[in-house]
């Protein structure tokens, strides 16, 4: 915090340096470190600060006094309100630059040349098959519900017409779920519903700290029927149940069809999946490959299918119990051993990885830095690390590279269009 920085709110006019990882345009004012949403690097922007973040704090923007040639009009007519989206303010070139800068500088920060950085894979916005949305009805007697994304760090819902982000068949659904659960929720409850685009029809999951009463889940049963989803299940704690199951959602993971366990985890656009499945099956060689934090089997399906023998190993036991159902159907089935395992607690072991030509690994946003441990002792030939959070991948990347891998090239993938993430492919060779 910087000297003389206080909590107290106040008006102040700063440049902006640049623009961080969450879309916000980041001032460091004599006051200390300020996070300005919408504000562009090399703007003076008059703000108003606010709550404390991280190492500052929050700011308001108030007006851009000075705005950046590289500011353009947000497509999305949502987009001042929305959470979904945070830098549709910039244009197309520069928003390019910003994310791939996003790896390039992670990358730096721990010691690697930038230039392994290859150029950002593109995908269309439109893409997303998956999304979380959000149902809230205030208590008041005569309050509606309502139906949307979160606002910016905020728990306030943002009801979207239409979405530049969403498949349009996913944005069809939002309407007609908004004119559903206008009357199903009740009075200060808060339902949060995630909606995937299966081949064979939707699936929805509606997670609520309540259990959803025989009229809601009577009524959600018929809005299944009428609307011809495959699936409605509700969660409550830990507890997943089927409220409509008409048919098992079916979704192609990386061209193999799997039949998808409610809420498991899966690539959110079917291009960035294509995108980083080619990746991976490209930067892996060999017969015997590991595919740790496999999930349904976004590689490991199409590693077997090339005719790797494959062990792939996740945490979720339903997830790994559709992946070793689907190469079943696939007909490798054979090729692919599966096991249930808590990585971060137990990674596989130097001696474990004995015999394995490449490891892929895939972790959530908190990196594997147990899993680089045991490798960075063991001599795989190969390991590809991919990623959705390029600051553990690059502390990771930094445990490798210090047990005597090269990190050959690493190729950055923006399948979360217009939000700060980034995933990311990396490739290592000893
Ligand atoms: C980013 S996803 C990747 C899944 C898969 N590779 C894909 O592309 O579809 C991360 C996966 O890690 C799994 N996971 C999270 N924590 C874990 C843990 N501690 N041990 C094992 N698996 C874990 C999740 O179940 C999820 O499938």
């Amino acid at each position: 915090m910087g000297a003389g920085m206080t909590d107290k709110s106040e008006d102040l006019t700063v440049e902006i340096a640049s623009l961080g990882p969450r879309g916000d345009g980041i001032a460091e004012s004599e006051r200390g470190r300020l996070y300005v949403a919408d504000a562009l690097p090399g703007e003076r922007v008059r703000v108003r600060t606010g709550g404390k973040r991280g190492v500052g704090f929050v700011a308001t923007l108030k007006e851009v006094v000075e705005p950046s040639p590289e500011r353009a009009d947000p497509p999305c007519r949502h987009f001042a309100d929305c959470g979904g989206c945070s830098v549709q303010h910039l244009e197309d070139g520069a928003y390019g630059a910003w994310k791939y800068q996003l790896v390039a500088a992670a990358l730096e920060r721990v010691g690697f040349d930038p230039d392994v950085v290859a150029p950002l894979v593109r995908t269309e916005p439109a893409g997303r098959r998956r999304a979380e949305f959000s149902a809230f009805r205030p208590r008041a007697s005569a309050a509606r519900t309502f139906f949307g994304f979160h606002a910016r760090a905020s728990r306030h819902v943002v009801e979207i017409e239409d979405c530049l982000i969403l498949h349009p068949d996913l944005m069809t659904l939002v309407a007609k779920l908004r004119t559903e659960l206008a009357e199903l929720v009740s009075p200060g409850a808060r339902w949060d519903v995630s909606v995937t685009l299966a081949e064979n029809g939707a699936d929805a999951l509606i997670s609520a700290n309540h259990a959803p009463g025989p009229d809601a889940s009577l009524a959600l049963a018929m809005f299944a029927e009428r609307e011809d989803l495959a699936r409605v299940s509700w969660k409550t704690g830990g507890e997943v149940e089927p409220v409509a199951m008409r048919r098992r959602p079916v979704l192609e993971v990386s061209g193999h069809p799997v039949d998808i366990p409610p809420g498991v985890f899966l690539q959110a656009s079917a291009e960035a999946e294509r995108a980083l499945s080619q990746l991976v099956c490209d930067g892996a060689a060999g017969s015997n490959i590991a595919d740790l934090y496999c999930g349904t089997g976004t590689f490991a399906l199409p590693l077997a299918a090339g005719g790797a023998n494959v062990m792939a190993v996740d945490g979720d036991g339903a997830a790994v119990e559709a992946l070793a159902r689907a190469a079943g159907t696939g007909g490798f089935g054979g090729q692919v051993r599966t096991e249930i395992r808590d990585l971060a607690k137990r990674p596989f072991t130097t001696a474990e990885l004995k015999g394995f030509d490449t490891v892929v690994f895939d972790p959530p946003r908190a990196g594997a830095a147990a899993q680089a441990g045991e490798l960075a002792n063991s001599d795989v030939a190969r390991v590809v690390a991919v990623s959705c959070n390029p600051a553990t991948f690059a502390r990771d990347a930094r445990i490798l590279a210090d047990g005597g891998y090269a990190l050959e090239q690493v190729t950055p993938i923006d399948q979360f269009v217009w939000s700060g993430h980034v995933e990311l492919v990396g490739v290592f060779r000893r």
